[in-house]
């Protein structure tokens, strides 16, 4: 277990996780700050810094090499949400719905939602689609799962679209994507993501709705923002337009990697002190193995 999911866990002891109404509570008051997360401790580590987390389905792509999100199995999904709850104590998490959980009719999307939240303790879901979804939301939100939309640029929609193309660039476009913003703000949605949409655009809908809108590649106005952790880290090797890389950490596993495989083909590594010496009055019992022993060394050093 590294230290940030330790420190995590004792620090977090007497945290409470934040909750849906939460996040909406926080329109108008303070910017809403989230990060995707993947694993148990990149979310410790994101933990303290955000408000909610989400398990985004675009592990698929970033994690597991998939061409687009389209492919992403429910199990992936709940396996990846998991990890996420352990890992982070604060901040609410929200796991993506796959392609084909939701879509047929709100009872299938039910019946999988509810099994993400029962096998993930995650605290809500996400699913894509803005009017059309608005009957579904509905029906998860009166029974009792909380949901936040995704408008604009729908990656899972990708093979209707073309590809991924930014929305709203052109005035006419405007109404439909508003008016997806405004159904999935009356059927119940706690918030929704507007991914790659034309600024004003994205201003507009942030004032005329009354739950958060989180943006990415939309508008500094959003009530909050959200960035692909890897995409942010600079760990990506191509990343869309919208993307800060606030670090170089693809450089830098780059450069650790290339140090050892230096040092294992110069046999400096392992050094002795990364070694273990025969003990001179206890009889050795031959390996034992694993992080667990090579704590105790640690320790005793
Ligand atoms: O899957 C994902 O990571 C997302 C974010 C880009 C919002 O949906």
């Amino acid at each position: 277990m590294s230290s940030q999911v330790s420190a995590g866990n004792s620090a977090a002891a007497n945290v409470k996780r934040l909750m849906a109404p939460d996040i909406q509570a926080k329109k108008g008051v303070e910017p809403i700050v989230s990060l995707t997360s993947y694993h148990a401790h990149t979310a410790a580590i994101a933990d303290p810094y955000c408000d909610f987390l989400l398990v985004g389905d675009s592990l698929g792509m970033v994690m597991h090499g998939y061409e687009t999100t389209v492919p992403v199995p429910l199990e992936l999904m709940i396996m990846h949400g998991r990890a996420v709850v352990r890992g982070a104590k604060r901040s609410l998490i929200v796991v993506d719905m796959p392609f084909g959980t939701y879509e047929e009719s709100p009872s299938v999307a039910f019946r999988n939602a509810a099994r993400v939240m029962k096998e993930t303790d995650c605290g809500a879901v996400k699913l894509e689609g803005g009017k059309r979804m608005a009957e579904t939301i509905r029906y998860l939100v009166d029974r009792g799962i909380p949901v936040m939309a995704h408008i604009g640029l729908t990656p899972q929609s990708i093979n209707v679209i073309g590809g991924f193309k930014a929305q709203g660039r052109e005035e006419a476009q405007w109404a439909a994507i508003e008016e997806d913003a405004r159904q999935v703000a009356d059927a119940g949605a706690f918030s929704v993501v507007l991914e790659a949409m034309a600024e004003p655009l994205a201003a507009r809908i942030t004032k005329a709705i009354h739950i958060p809108t989180i943006g990415i590649g939309a508008s500094a106005v959003c009530d909050g923002q959200i960035l692909v952790m890897e995409d942010m880290l600079g760990l990506s090797p191509r990343v869309p337009k919208f993307v800060k890389e606030f670090g170089a950490i693809g450089a830098a596993i780059e450069r650790a990697i290339s140090g050892y495989a230096e040092e294992v083909r110069a046999r400096t590594f392992p050094a002795p002190e990364h070694t273990y010496a025969m003990r001179k009055d206890v009889p050795d019992h031959g390996a034992q193995s694993g992080r667990a022993t090579k704590k105790t060394k640690k320790q005793e050093s």
